[in-house]
Order: C-alpha cells, then structure tokens, then sequence
C-alpha cells in the first residue's frame, strides 16, 4: 500500500537501483549492481507559480519543473546522478544534508570545478542516512536557487512508520515583478546587509497554494522543506497538533514544538506526523506566523465529508537512528566561532569597526572570526583530525537570525545559551537567533574540505561562509 502511494506521486524518480533492491529482500550486505544514473537537467523554463488568470514565470529548473524532480531511494542504496548542464550559466548540485564523499559534495571552486554549460557531470555516493534532504546549486547560489533550481531528495527508511499518506512540502518564497518575472538584484547589497532576499509570492511545490485536501481522522507524514534565500517559516497549524519526528532528515524524540509553532529557517527540513483531527468539511488554515505583523494564510486543510476512520491512530511515530559517530563530549575539542556584521549588528560597535566598515564597503558585510570571505573560499579556519570529537561555541553577535549549516556532516545541537537542549537533536543546519549561543558536537569524521557557512544565501554570499578541513590521519 506505502508503495504504490510512492508510484502514484506525480513527480516521481528512482534509480534502478532502488527497484532491484526491493525485489531482493533479506540481501543486507549484497550491492545492488550498478544501475544506469538518473538525470538532472538545469535550464531554463516556464513556471506557473501563481493562479490563473496570471501567467507563467520563467525560471531555471531541474527536469521542466520547480521543484525539479523528488528523487527517492531506499537507505543504503547508491545513487548516480548526471547533472546536465544546460543553462546560460556554469552550475553545480549540492546534496544538503547527505553524507557525500568530499569530491560528490558540488561545492564549485571547492571540491569541483564548476560545471560549464552544455557539459555534464556524474555525482555518485551511497545514501548513508534516511530522511528528507534536498539538492540545488552550489555555485552563484543566490541567484540560482532564487530562479528556481532547487528539488526533494527523499531517502526511505528499511521500516518506514506506519502512515496513510506521506506528502512533501517544497516551501519557496519568490521576488516576482508585477508582471510575474523574477526579480534581479540577486545578492543587491541592502538585502545582504539585513535579512537576505525576501520575497513577495510564497509557494509549495512550485504553486501558490489554496486548498489542501484531507480525510478526517487520516494521518499524514509531512516532509517540510525550506527552499527559500533567507525567508523563516513559522507554521501555525491552528486546532490540529503536528509532532515533529525529523530535524534535517534526522530522527528527533517525537514532540510538539514548543509554542506549538513549527519553525523553518532555510534549508531545513522538518518531518511532521499531522493527524487531522478536525470534523468532516472543516477548512483549518495553516498560518505563517514568523514574523511580526507579517503574518499569512500559507493554505487552507479541507477535510473531506467522509471520515477515513472513526478516531486518529495510534500507531507508533519513532523512527529508528541512523548511523552517525556519537561525539565523545569528554574528550571533545572546544573551538569559539563568532558570528557579526550586518546592519545595527554589534559588531559595528566592536573593536574592529573601522576595519569592518570599510570591509563593508566592499560589500563584505558578515564575519566569521572577524574574517569575511570573498569567492570560493579555500583555506580552512578550522582543521580538525579525522575520528576526533568536537564542539563548536558558536556565538551570534549581530541583530539577525542565521541558519548555519556544516556540510558532509551532522551534529547534535547541544546547548543554547548555555543551557543543554531537551532533545540533543540532529542537524545539519541551525537557527542561530540574534544574540545566541549555540553548542553543536559532531565526530569529525568525512574527511575533505567543508563548506560551513549561513544558508541565507545573501549572507553567505556577502562573507558569510568559512570552510572546516577534516584531515585524514597519518
Ligand atoms: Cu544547502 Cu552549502 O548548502
Ligand atoms: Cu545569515
């Protein structure tokens, strides 16, 4: 039954490999033989984002669709993916979240040369952990991801949780001109110095949503993902209780978000398990609530007349761990990372200030260690040893949130402010609020050059980004 709800899906794509493993049961060990790739083609094309009577939007786009298409394999397996190039612009793929071998990570400048248009490039690595990931360019990401090049990579659980419908939530949000064009000024200087590209047309799967169709009493696994440059989400799913399972594909100990709010910040993904609780024919909104005063319908759960059931289920929502290096906290390395710039940032106020205004002339505008990069950055400000424990003291000093994400890896999220979180959740992207601290822990253990940086992707762009060495040992 989960199957054929996976076959049903629109946009639907999955590598031989996948369809050879699960016709073998019982071969844990046994490699799939190597199927052909499949193929993820960027160029330029139509989207309609917005309801009649508007138009169409041209965008860039994997496959002829935004979001391009959701690629699922079973945990294990190996994907090979051939990335062709045909827009007007060199590109990369990034795979955020997947443990990747450094050279499959799609960082351009840093562990590949950027992918000219008209050329292609083959990305192959095993899908080590389950969960919701995503991929979308590394190269020019503010402009790229902005026009549209962005889409889901899910990867199933041996023993996926017992749901009757899984459905994912692409989450965009677009600077559309009147006439439904994308906007220019990607990575315009008054964006980076603030919040980043925030935009005026949010989507889910590439369309302005209106109605969601639901069954009362039916339950739904929620794989939310946040596409956006620098837009947070904050979902208020009003009467009904989401419970969050998966931080950045990462099991969690299943909860409801304090406050009951379920926040987004870019390149996250939550896993919700929704129970629609509400009676036959109610229309219950799901509201973005993030910002102040700047709050908004997202979409309307309209529940069907016929019930599925008499009551929600009581199935279990516990996903099982994935295989990651448990940090040893004891013998672990404590390294201070420190986070300014920014308009009305504090670090305008430092010491530094002279240094950091004029570096903010040249539209270097955040810091991490006072240093702001510029191009595909090379050297390390941390080099770590591989197999070894550590902890980043990481520390916001400006007057906006960042999501901060670490590639090739995921850490716990120990601390915030000095107090130890409830869940020592898995991530590998963390909402870092103005003036906060946060404690991450990870076993350095993918070697290779990482990108570690904002996922406001102005940010980034304007300095916001460093890259961590892990160093094979001798
Ligand atoms: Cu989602 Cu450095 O990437
Ligand atoms: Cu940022």
């Amino acid at each position: 039954m989960f199957k054929t709800q996976f076959l049903n899906r629109r946009q639907f794509l999955v590598s031989g490999a996948a369809f050879a493993a699960s016709m073998q049961t019982g071969a844990a060990g046994t490699a799939a033989p190597a199927a052909p790739p499949i193929t993820l083609r960027a160029a330029a094309g139509q989207a309609a984002l917005r309801p009649a009577p508007f138009g169409m939007t041209p965008v860039w786009q994997y496959n002829g669709s935004v979001p391009g298409a959701e690629i699922r394999v079973r945990q294990g397996e190996r994907l090979r993916i051939e990335a062709q190039n045909q827009l007007p612009a060199d590109t990369t793929i990034h795979w955020h979240g997947i443990r990747t071998p450094n050279a499959m990570d799609g960082v351009a400048g840093l562990t590949q040369a950027p992918i000219k248009s008209e050329d292609k490039f083959l990305y192959e690595f095993d899908a080590l952990d389950a969960g919701t990931f995503w991929y979308h360019p590394h190269h020019n990401s503010a402009e790229q991801v902005a026009r549209g090049l962005y889409g889901p990579l899910i990867v199933e659980e041996h023993d996926p949780i017992r749901v009757d419908r899984e459905v994912t939530w692409m989450l965009d949000d677009w600077r559309l001109t009147e006439d439904g064009a994308i906007a220019g000024g990607f990575g315009a200087m008054h964006d980076a110095a603030h919040g980043g590209r925030m935009g005026n047309t949010v989507t889910i799967n590439g369309r302005m949503a209106q109605q969601f169709a639901v069954k009362p009493a039916e339950r739904i696994r929620l794989r939310l993902i946040n596409a956006a440059n620098a837009r947070i989400f904050g979902l208020d799913f009003g009467a009904l209780s989401p419970v969050v399972i998966a931080l950045d594909g990462q099991p969690v100990t299943p909860h409801t978000p304090d406050s009951g709010v379920v926040v987004i910040g870019p390149a996250m993904r939550v896993d919700l398990v929704l129970d629609m609780t509400g009676p036959a024919g109610a229309v219950m909104p799901v509201t973005d609530v993030f910002y102040n005063r700047m709050e908004y319908k997202l979409v309307d759960l309209v529940h069907d007349a016929t019930p599925l059931r008499n009551t929600v289920p009581d199935w279990s929502m516990e996903l099982a761990p994935n295989p990651l290096s448990e940090p040893d906290l004891a013998k672990a390395t404590r390294h201070e990372v420190i986070f300014n710039g920014g308009m009305m940032g504090q670090g305008m106020m430092g010491g530094g200030m002279m240094s950091m205004m004029n570096q903010m002339r040249q539209g270097n505008m955040w810091f991490i260690n006072g240093v702001a990069a510029k191009g595909p950055v090379k050297e390390p400000f941390l080099t770590l040893a591989q197999g070894t424990s550590h902890i980043l003291s990481m520390e916001n000093r400006t007057d906006w949130p960042h999501p901060i994400h670490f590639h090739g890896h995921s850490f716990r999220v120990i601390a915030r402010n000095g107090q130890a979180t409830r869940y020592q959740e898995w991530q590998d992207t963390v909402m870092m609020a103005p003036d906060e601290k946060v404690d991450i822990a990870f076993v350095a253990d993918n070697p290779g050059d990482w990108m570690f940086h904002c996922h406001i992707l102005e940010h980034q762009a304007a300095g916001m980004m460093g890259v961590i060495r892990v160093a094979p040992q001798a």
